[in-house]
């Protein structure tokens, strides 16, 4: 049936193929996210911050944060000394403070506020501590390690009236506020669907790291490094790989996940925990001790929008946000946007007409046609876009954002309730794969139930 083929179709085709061609629709987003915001600074308008955790996540975020104008480290404390050594070279500074003790930087009067860079099994009191020092806090993600912690740190900080950040910092980036601004534009119409997914294929991946050389019960303060956590000897690997148990960290949910869970809720503007959670997995991989799955598949239900999730240690993907409706897909990763927009209408005549006898046929098809093909240079285009963006996980911007919030003291966007209702997502997701079973949030109780 040679003349089904609508002019509507063939134009819609020959624009998909050029896009993905030519990639001609790539659209550049601002190439420096803090722009011309960065501005110098009087030395009366500094921002003085103290460093717990100078780890791998600390190193960085300590790298970034002395290169913002007007933001300076006074102070850094950690429990094994190697990052004392770390934090005064990254600094530059021979003489910096540092110290085991984080008490030691909540207690000076010349720090405005902390960055946190501890295992989430430490999270919570960090944060409340900070909080009741009348410091405000950057704190990484996931904001807790379990349900009661999360609750604990968000009265804290409304208690004393603090700036708490929380660390998943896409939230800041141009690519997440850009996905925002063209969703609530209608870029997809109604959300329908949302798929997250990540994959990794590598024993760094899996979070096999190599501990320090020189780490030992001398150089490390390991009874209080193990915080609440059931008391073992001494063990290099729990250190450097803590992730790996629940006594200490919250899984790929936990270090993956709420990262998506939290461009998600960013996007679309949604800040609650989801009303229930399925989830399988399993050590698949890298069974080398762990008791947290390698391969973690979950289903939310949030207020009635699906929400599937897939991370997986044991085969590479990339990273991808997918917003699905009735307008089309929005596909957001680390450094892209994609915009496929749908019609939702037919271009062409019904293939259901093959099953009528052919005047009929005949009949319904100039019919259609009549009916349905656009004049001659009026035909619509509905090509796809790509937005390119900065790196989603560069930290700068979401640093930016607290030091300017410490000042200001305008609250920011990732702050306690935001980063409970993302971390409790993790929570469930945990809890459904360990429990075999649905498990649902019950906001009564303020906890999580089968
Ligand atoms: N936002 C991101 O992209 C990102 C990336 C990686 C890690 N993280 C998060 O950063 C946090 C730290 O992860 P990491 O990989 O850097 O861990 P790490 O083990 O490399 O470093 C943590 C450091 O904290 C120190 N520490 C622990 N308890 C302490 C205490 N009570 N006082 C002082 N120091 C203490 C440890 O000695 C260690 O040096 C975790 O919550 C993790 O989820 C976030």
């Amino acid at each position: 049936m040679k003349n089904d083929f609508s002019r509507r179709q063939f134009l819609q085709s020959s624009a998909v193929a050029a896009g993905g061609l030519l990639a001609a629709n790539t659209i550049l987003l601002d190439a420096d996210p803090l722009g011309a915001q960065t501005k110098p600074v009087a030395p009366s308008d500094r921002v003085r911050f103290g460093m717990i955790g100078i780890g791998m996540q600390g190193s960085g975020l300590l790298t970034n944060a002395i290169t913002l104008p007007g933001v300076e480290c006074v102070g850094a404390a950690d429990l094994y000394d190697g990052r004392h050594t770390l934090a005064r070279e990254i600094t530059n500074n021979p003489s910096l403070p540092a110290s085991r003790r984080y008490h030691d930087l909540l207690d000076r009067k010349d720090i405005d506020c902390i960055v946190a860079a501890v295992p989430d099994h430490w999270h919570k009191r960090v944060v409340v501590d900070a909080c009741n020092a009348g410091k405000d806090i950057y704190c990484e993600k996931p904001m807790s390690h379990t349900i009661p912690d999360g609750f604990a740190m968000v009265e804290a900080a409304q208690r004393n009236n603090r700036i708490v950040q929380i660390g998943s910092q896409r939230v800041s980036s141009n690519l997440a506020a850009k996905a925002r601004e063209m969703y609530h534009n209608g870029a997809i119409g109604d959300i329908e669907m949302v798929e997250l997914t990540l994959g990794r294929n590598d024993p760094t991946g899996a979070w096999e790291y190599p501990p320090p050389f020189d780490l030992s019960p001398q150089t490390l303060d390991w009874d209080t490094w193990l915080n609440d956590a059931p008391k073992i000897p001494f063990n290099k690997y729990h250190f450097a790989r803590w992730r790996c148990w629940k006594e200490y960290g919250t899984g790929v949910a936990g270090d993956l996940m709420v990262h998506l869970l939290s461009g998600m809720l960013y996007t679309l503007d949604w800040n609650e925990a989801p009303r229930s959670a399925q989830a399988l997995g399993g050590i698949f991989r890298f069974n080398d001790g762990r008791n947290m799955p390698d391969f973690h598949v979950v289903l939310f239900d949030y207020h009635g929008v699906p929400v599937y999730v897939r991370l997986d240690l044991g085969c590479e993907s990339e990273e991808l946000a997918r917003f699905m409706g009735p307008k089309g897909i929005l596909d957001a990763g680390e450094f892209q946007l994609r915009h496929q927009f749908q019609p939702g209408i037919d271009l062409a005549p019904s293939y259901y007409s093959s099953g009528f006898p052919q005047k009929m046929r005949e009949e319904y098809v100039a019919e259609w046609h009549a009916k349905n093909d656009p004049p001659l240079g009026k035909e619509p285009m509905y090509p796809t876009t790509v937005y390119a963006g900065h790196d989603w996980d560069d930290v700068k911007p979401h640093l930016w954002n607290f030091f300017q919030a410490v000042k200001s003291r305008k609250p920011v966007v990732e702050d306690a309730v935001f980063g409970n209702h993302a971390a409790i997502g993790c929570h469930m997701a945990n809890e459904a794969y360990f429990r075999k079973k649905t498990v649902y949030w019950d906001e009564a109780s303020k906890n999580i139930r089968s």
